[in-house]
């Protein structure tokens, strides 16, 4: 801002910013003091609705470099060369809290990535976890009411969240995750990023590949127990967004290497695991990660409210080569956002500087709506026209598929090795003895809170059905906790 006397909205300067006012000396207010009319009024619009899911983060700008030739399978231009590099955009977050929850808690973290390519914004919306708690975008809205508050009490419910996930298995492998040692990362720069989803990734000849993305923490996975999280939320809430912005001011940027797994089209009707069912990892043995980008946070952003809670990302954002795959979560999401934006940060949230494209420009034919700028000053509106304005090109970013049969409300597919337990299973027979136990221990404390005894011994029984020992653990504690 620049210097000068203080002034009201309109610029003129303003002569006392302490008294009001008044008719008299110590009588009412006048209405001709608008300054003072101003401020209250400006102060009661300050906030805008927070977001539904993920009120709670903190971002940071940065750069992604690419270390490796990927073009054989994508032609997205920001991937086209090693050494290229491309101005992001990360918003970490948790999921259940409203803005100001604590950031120290048991709680998938957001990974949402804005590349500003040259191509247009590229958004990859992930979490810090491979997978999710359901696989059709149907079941969306009722999860979150049960990771929310409770519209009796108030306050997050044992019940619901568990009533939930136990009528819900698909949810088992998310759920083993989450109460696993990575459920409460240290920070934000202590935890891998996954796009989770499969992605389409479409090369210049026109081949198909599905992708699943992962961004591996160069700074070491590093957890915090749930009583040293219990201790750091209460005495520091803003915990993960503190340490985020102070190591980038003392220059200490933390940064991920980028793999990718690569499906060719033609296996993914064959595979073991739904390839697009996201309550499923692809394990490295079948489909390798494969090395190929840097990302490093490097610069705070100066206003939060400006470029934080204002920033928005969509799945729907896509660029040339790079596209959705059928997965029905994947799918809800390519509405979701857009509509959340349109509702939240209003319908030109796009244009504003941490939205809008950073190595190009959006040409478009919408115009006007709320607190439109005028950037497209006197051109024509519509299309086609004759007068020279911006048009199509003829070249879909990404490529068709194929799909039979008739329409109709549809479970999702299973392959031959799909149920809802295999990979949970899977996932606690690979941790340590010291893991199972603290997996155990977290669940038990958790489940100790439902009140309704068939809830709980439904959500036990999902866990029995992962593993036989798991199940049996689990139920031993919960008795013992409950009594
Ligand atoms: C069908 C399922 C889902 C729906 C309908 C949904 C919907 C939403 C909505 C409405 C928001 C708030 C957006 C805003 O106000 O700007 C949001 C935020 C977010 N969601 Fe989802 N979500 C879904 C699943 C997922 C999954 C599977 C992931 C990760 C793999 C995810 C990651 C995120 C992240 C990271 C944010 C915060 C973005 C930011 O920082 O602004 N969501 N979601």
């Amino acid at each position: 801002m620049t210097q000068g006397p203080l002034t009201t909205e309109a610029g003129a300067p303003v002569a006392d910013n302490q008294n009001s006012e008044t008719a008299g000396v110590g009588g009412p207010v006048l209405v001709q003091d608008q300054l003072l009319l101003e401020k209250l009024a400006h102060f009661n619009r300050e906030r805008i609705p927070e977001r539904v899911v993920h009120a709670r983060g903190a971002g940071a700008y940065g750069t992604f470099t690419v270390t490796a030739d990927v073009t054989q399978y994508t032609r997205a231009k920001f991937l086209s060369e090693v050494g290229k590099e491309t101005e992001v955009f990360l918003r970490f977050s948790t999921v259940a809290g409203n803005l100001g929850a604590p950031d120290a808690v048991r709680d998938p973290r957001g990974f949402a990535l804005k590349f500003y390519t040259e191509e247009g914004n590229y958004d990859l919306v992930g979490n810090n976890t491979p997978v999710f708690f359901i696989r059709d975008a149907i079941k969306f809205p009722d999860f979150i009411h049960t990771q929310k508050r409770d519209p009796y009490t108030g306050s997050q419910e044992a019940d619901n969240v568990f009533d939930f996930w136990g009528l819900s298995p698909e949810s088992t492998h998310q759920v083993t995750w989450l109460f696993g040692d990575r459920g409460i990362p240290a920070s934000y720069r202590h935890m891998d990023g996954f796009g989770s989803h499969t992605f389409q990734w479409n090369n210049e000849a026109g081949e198909v590949f599905w992708v699943k993305y992962h961004f591996k923490t160069d700074q070491g996975i590093k957890n915090l127990t749930a009583e040293e999280a219990e201790v750091l939320a209460g005495k520091d809430p803003d915990s993960h967004q503190r340490d985020l912005r102070e190591s980038i001011e003392r220059g200490d940027f933390p940064s991920w290497t980028v793999y990718v797994q690569v499906m060719p089209a033609a296996e993914a009707a064959t595979y073991r695991f739904n390839p697009f069912d996201l309550t499923k990892v692809w394990p490295h043995a079948d489909y390798p990660l494969i090395e190929f980008g840097k990302l490093e946070l490097n610069r705070n952003p100066e206003n939060i409210f400006a470029e934080v809670e204002q920033s928005i990302f969509s799945p729907a954002h896509f660029v040339p080569g790079i596209g959705p795959s059928p997965d029905k979560m994947l799918q809800g999401r390519l509405f979701g956002y857009g509509d959340a934006h349109r509702y939240r940060v209003g319908i030109n949230a796009d244009q504003l500087p941490v939205n809008r494209p950073h190595a190009t420009e959006a040409r478009t034919h919408s115009r006007d709506g709320y607190l439109y700028d005028g950037r497209h000053k006197g051109a024509k509106n519509y299309e086609p026209n004759s007068f020279g304005g911006p048009t199509e090109t003829g070249r879909p970013l990404w490529q068709p598929i194929a799909v039979t049969g008739v329409t109709g409300e549809t479970v999702t597919p299973v392959h031959t090795e799909d149920n809802d337990f295999v990979q949970a299973g899977n996932l606690y027979r690979l941790m340590t003895e010291e893991e199972k136990e603290r997996l155990v221990k977290n669940l038990a404390n958790a489940i100790s809170g439902v009140t309704r005894d068939e809830i709980a011994a439904r959500a036990i029984n999902n866990f029995r059905q992962a593993d036989e020992d798991f199940g049996k653990r689990l139920e031993a504690a919960v008795q013992a906790l409950r009594g």
